[in-house]
């Protein structure tokens, strides 16, 4: 099939396939958004009069036809069809004739790219803010669970006071929920209407931007046409931003689960269907999708870099750059949304065990305690501190239990607010259910006359 730019000439094959590289897989995730990005644009071409009722459900069938392929699998692109976009506008020229000519009226491959990256990255974003209350989810209830089960604090990774497993978990479930608002955002900047930008200065024709914003389901158009094409990729750089907060999270989360698993520590346990063997020693089991996530969250930061360094000192208006911009960002949303879904797994197979935690809760751990206790008789803390610190082999036995429950201050081991988070999270979670239903919604419709 001829490029949509051909006048004649031949592309010389070397240039095709670096100018192509492996960007077709990742425009294969393009091909349902710009079906319904196409179906918007020409609705609106009918009502300012640049297509014939006739013609829009030619085009429509067209659009429909091609979305059917592409479910089917057989809508494959190969180097010389150069992207989504042509490829598409090649299949309605190819079935329809004349009026497959016309769909590129009022738009460029610039502003057309940037709508289908949108409605893409609206999807992703809600699948991926499903995937992190989910996961958030499942560390409230494990909280919930064990939430007096006394477990060492650490600092500077050495024993330090009292903890509970509830504490524990109950901090990431916090951290995840924390992060929802940065993906909240990213969704805010992406839900603006980039087309009629065409190829970032507008067309001299009166289209109806806001129809086409409305139709599918956009909160606004983004107004600057040059602005438009200029945020390319400043959206994915934002979303890359909240991936990255989520994975700091899921990578601590990683380490804290690999380092009480181990035999030293011997807290947790996962069950066998998530553990991996060694080829060589019989006994080993490795939870290696943590390090597999410690290791992505790397990656993820390594994406981030990738997008706002192709972006870094361009020019006002499209440059082919965009297009390197493409595959760390759907690889970091994917990776994400794996690494979501594999925590989630392992906390809900998580099994804490409690003999082991309470052998570790020696008696120095007790040590502030018992400063405090002097304190509440009127001992000077600095006092009391020096005290505790000269007698600390003298340290009565505490009940560990009794103890995590007298911490009763907002967000101490006995008044954690599991029950006020779990609320929380579920709200948003039929808020994130909504939101997708409703998006769905609008994508069925364009499909209604
Ligand atoms: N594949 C291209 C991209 O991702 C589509 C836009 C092409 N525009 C152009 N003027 N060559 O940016």
């Amino acid at each position: 099939m001829s490029k949509l730019w051909e006048k004649g000439q031949r592309l010389d094959a070397t240039i095709e396939r670096f100018e192509v590289g492996d960007d077709l897989v990742f425009d294969n995730e393009l091909v349902e958004p710009d079906v319904y990005g196409s179906l918007a644009h020409a609705e609106m071409l009918e009502r300012i009069g640049v297509l014939a009722p006739e013609e829009l459900d030619r085009l429509r069938a067209g659009l429909v036809e091609i979305l059917r392929l592409h479910e089917a699998g057989e809508f494959r692109m190969t180097p010389e069809d150069e992207d989504v976009h042509t490829k598409i506008e090649n299949y309605l020229v190819a079935r329809y004739g004349d009026v497959g000519k016309k769909i590129h009226t009022a738009r460029s491959r610039n502003d057309q790219v940037l709508l289908a990256l949108r409605l893409y990255t609206k999807r992703r974003l809600l699948e991926l803010e499903a995937a992190l209350l989910s996961c958030a989810a499942a560390l409230a209830r494990f909280a919930q669970r064990h939430e007096l089960v006394p477990m060492p604090g650490y600092t500077h990774m050495q024993r330090a006071m009292l903890s509970s497993a509830g504490t524990w978990a109950g901090a990431f479930a916090e951290a995840l929920f924390d992060d929802r608002l940065f993906l909240r955002t990213a969704y805010v900047l992406n839900d603006q209407s980039p087309l009629g930008s065409a190829a970032s200065y507008g067309v001299p024709l009166p289209i109806d931007r806001q129809y086409v914003a409305d139709r599918l389901g956009f909160a606004k158009v983004q107004n600057n046409v040059l602005y438009a094409q200029n945020s390319r990729g400043k959206v994915e750089a934002a979303v890359i931003q909240a991936l990255a907060q989520i994975m700091l999270d899921l990578s601590k989360l990683a380490q804290d689960t690999l380092l009480f698993t181990t035999a030293e520590y011997g807290f947790f346990t996962v069950s066998d269907a998530l553990v991996t063997g060694s080829s060589i020693m019989p006994q080993k089991k490795n939870l290696s999708m943590m390090e597999l996530i410690r290791a992505k969250a790397s990656l993820v930061l390594g994406y981030q870099q990738q997008v706002m360094g192709v972006l870094i000192g361009l020019p006002s208006g499209y440059n082919k750059d965009y297009q390197e911009t493409k595959k760390p960002f759907m690889e970091a949303v994917q990776t994400t949304l794996d690494a979501l879904a594999v925590a989630e797994l392992t906390v809900g197979s998580l099994e804490p065990n409690e003999d082991r935690m309470l052998v570790a809760c020696t008696p120095e751990l007790f040590a502030t305690d018992r400063a405090y206790e002097l304190v509440q008789r009127g001992v000077p803390f600095r006092d009391a501190y020096r005290q505790v610190g000269a007698s600390l082999q003298d340290l009565p036995p505490a009940d560990p239990r009794e103890s995590l429950s007298k911490r009763t201050h907002l967000g101490a081991s006995g008044n954690l607010g599991l029950a006020a988070l779990t609320d929380a999270i579920g709200a948003e979670q039929e808020r994130v259910s909504g939101q997708i239903e409703k998006l769905n919604a609008s994508f069925r419709n364009l499909f209604d006359k």
